[in-house]
């Protein structure tokens, strides 16, 4: 599948491109900088080996090449990189937000939040891309470094929120094509109001450890199968 990471150039994103690259799909990554990008995308095919496919360019090239777009930037700047890509995100196209809304944004620290007028970056961006943009929010419990470590299996689900079903599925299909993830539903897009948080949890959990790769697991998830429509 062709893949979008807006802000794939960046420590969440880059993982995210390199493990949708190994799995076969291609993967744009956009920067607001298309040569940024494209030295992004020329780190990751040096990381990948020859098959993979990667390129980089523009958000707004990305996120238009895409049939599922990424987002995968700070909270600071994720309002004006959905304006920007606005024209070139389709009514009827999965989008998959990372954000979360942490208060690094204010000047604060990384494992305290802020909470979006909407009630969530998720809905913060929904509300600002054209209608009919199938919203998901997703990956918020992912560390960046086990994305990045591909000798690793990561150990941590995905937490997956949207008002579509479908398109959960279709962030779903992609989410376990990477080795040893799983996706779990969770609701509406309006749970994302829970799940962003939980990166800020993740970082107290890091920060006690002195580890970087914490990550969620929700028990019993195996012997469930997909979720009831
Ligand atoms: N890092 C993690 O372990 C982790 C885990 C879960 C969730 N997340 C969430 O994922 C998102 C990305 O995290 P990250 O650690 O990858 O961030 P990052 O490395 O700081 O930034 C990602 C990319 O976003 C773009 N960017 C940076 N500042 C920006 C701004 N003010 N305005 C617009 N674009 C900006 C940059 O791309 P260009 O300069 O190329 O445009 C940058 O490479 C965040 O919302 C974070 O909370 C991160």
């Amino acid at each position: 599948m062709d893949v979008a990471v807006i802000g794939g150039t960046g420590e969440e994103g880059f993982g995210l491109a390199l493990r949708l690259g190994r799995a076969g799909h291609r993967v744009v990554i956009g920067s607001r900088s298309a040569e940024k990008g494209a030295g992004r995308a020329s780190d990751a095919l040096k990381i990948l080996g020859g098959n993979a496919t990667v390129e980089g360019t523009t958000n707004e090239e990305a996120a238009a090449q895409a049939e599922v777009v990424f987002v995968t930037v700070p909270f600071a700047g994720q309002a004006d990189i959905y304006r920007a890509i606005k024209p070139a995100v389709a009514p009827g196209k999965v989008v998959v937000d990372a954000t979360s809304p942490l208060a690094t944004a204010v000047g604060g620290r990384a494992w305290q939040v802020l909470r979006p007028w909407q009630g969530s970056a998720a809905e913060q961006a929904k509300a600002i891309l054209q209608k009919g943009v199938r919203m998901v929010a997703g990956f918020h419990t992912i560390a960046a470094e086990a994305l990045q470590d591909l000798d690793k299996p990561i150990e941590s689900d995905v937490l997956v929120c949207g008002s579509d079903p479908e398109a959960k599925e279709m962030a779903g299909a992609l989410i376990e094509d990477i080795p040893n993830l799983r996706w779990v539903d969770c609701g509406g897009l309006d749970m994302a109001r829970i799940s962003e948080t939980l990166t800020a949890l993740m970082i107290g959990v890091n920060r006690a450890y002195k580890v970087h790769d914490a990550g969620f697991r929700i028990v019993g998830r195996d012997a469930w199968g997909p979720p009831a429509r």
